[in-house]
Order: structure tokens, then C-alpha cells, then sequence
């Protein structure tokens, strides 16, 4: 399998992987985010990444730019969302090769921290920790029940309790809907 990032060419493939891997109940929604984020200028830096296996797209991943509120640029930050592998992929490794792949070139770019509302008991296994006890606040408030959802990874080591505040995101993923759980 290998992982790249995407081009124009590859938009089909990535709206349909997205497509399949949230289903009909969440996949519209999911599919307008990823068109919306992929020509939002306050994405940019943005890196997406698709999985491909003999020619077949298996899984894609998106991550846009983000900001801490209040603190200095040197804390260059990233929002994982969203994540996505075809069910026909699923349980193989794929999800979890794409975030390592992902978090590795964001390293090397120079990202300090990555946030994502995800699974609690997936994105642990690839370091993430609930942000909110690490003094991040979501874009919009998550309720009580979801708090855990809410995770953080340093890719700088140092930078978690030094830094601290609300998290912006680009202006697509700046709407409630999408921060609910
Ligand atoms: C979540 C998702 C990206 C995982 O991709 P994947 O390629 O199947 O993941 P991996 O193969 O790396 O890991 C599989 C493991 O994650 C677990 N896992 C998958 N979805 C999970 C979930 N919602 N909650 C907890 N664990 C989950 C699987 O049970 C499996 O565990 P095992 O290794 O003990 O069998 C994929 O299932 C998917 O696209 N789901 C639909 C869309 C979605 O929910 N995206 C994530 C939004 S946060």
C-alpha cells in the first residue's frame, strides 16, 4: 500500500472514499466538509493524504490549520478531520498508517500540536490525549459526556503545558455541527 498526498486529479477518489466510510447516514455532510476544507484559504497549511492499494484509494486523511487563541506563532498547529478508510479496508491498519504517515510529515514541517474529535479508544493508540485536562478549549464548547473525544498530541516535545487556550480552526470546520461529539 502506499500513502500520498493528493492532487486535483485524485478529489473523485477522496469524496468517494469519505463517501463509503461514513455511510449514507453521515457521508453527505462529511463529503461537503472535505470539499469545503480543501479550498478554505484559512485551511492552508493543510496536508491530505490518501491510501492506496493496486490502484484502488482505501482510506484519506485531512488535516487543516489551526491556531491556539492568544498564543505567539510559534505554535504552528494542526486539526486531524477528518479520518476515513472503506469498510471494505477496515481493521487492516490502514487508519492507523495514515495518521503515523501524516504526524511524520508534520514533524518534519515544523507543527507543534495536533488536535482531533475523534474516538476515544482509537486515536490513544497513536499518542493523542484528552486536551481539554491539558488546558486546550475546542472551538466550540463539547458537552460533558463527549470531554474525552477531545485529544491533543505534541509533535515538539515541551510545548504541552507551556501553551494554553482556545483552539481556532479554519472558517469550514468553524460551524457547532461539527463539534458536537
Ligand atoms: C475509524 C477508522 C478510520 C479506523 O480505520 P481502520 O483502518 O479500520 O483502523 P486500524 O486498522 O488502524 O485500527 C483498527 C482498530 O481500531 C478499532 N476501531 C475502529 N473504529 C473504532 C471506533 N469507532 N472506536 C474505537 N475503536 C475503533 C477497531 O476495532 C480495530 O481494533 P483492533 O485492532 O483491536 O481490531 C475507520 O473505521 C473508519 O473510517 N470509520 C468510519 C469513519 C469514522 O468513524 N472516522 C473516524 C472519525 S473520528
Amino acid at each position: 500500500m502506499e500513502i500520498r498526498k493528493t492532487t486535483d486529479l485524485d478529489l473523485t477518489d477522496v469524496l468517494q472514499v469519505e463517501s463509503k466510510a461514513f455511510g449514507e447516514a453521515e457521508g453527505p455532510e462529511i463529503v461537503d466538509l472535505v470539499k469545503g476544507l480543501l479550498n478554505d484559504p484559512s485551511a492552508v497549511p493543510l496536508l491530505s493524504l490518501l491510501a492506496v492499494n493496486k490502484d484502488d484509494a482505501v482510506g484519506h486523511i485531512l488535516f487543516s490549520n489551526a491556531r491556539i487563541m492568544d498564543a505567539k506563532d510559534t505554535v504552528p498547529s494542526v486539526i486531524l478531520a477528518p479520518l476515513a478508510v472503506i469498510p471494505e479496508a477496515q481493521s487492516q491498519g490502514v487508519g492507523g498508517q495514515l495518521i503515523n504517515e501524516g504526524l511524520k510529515r508534520l514533524t518534519q514541517s515544523g507543527v507543534a500540536l495536533v488536535f482531533v474529535l475523534g474516538h476515544p479508544e482509537y486515536y490513544p493508540r497513536h499518542g493523542f490525549r484528552p486536551a481539554g485536562a491539558l488546558g486546550f478549549e475546542a472551538p466550540y464548547p463539547i458537552p460533558e459526556v463527549n470531554a474525552n473525544a477531545w485529544m491533543v498530541q505534541e509533535l515538539r516535545s515541551g510545548v504541552i503545558g507551556n501553551v494554553a487556550g482556545r483552539v481556532i480552526c479554519a472558517d469550514v470546520l468553524d460551524r457547532p455541527e461539527y463539534w458536537r461529539e
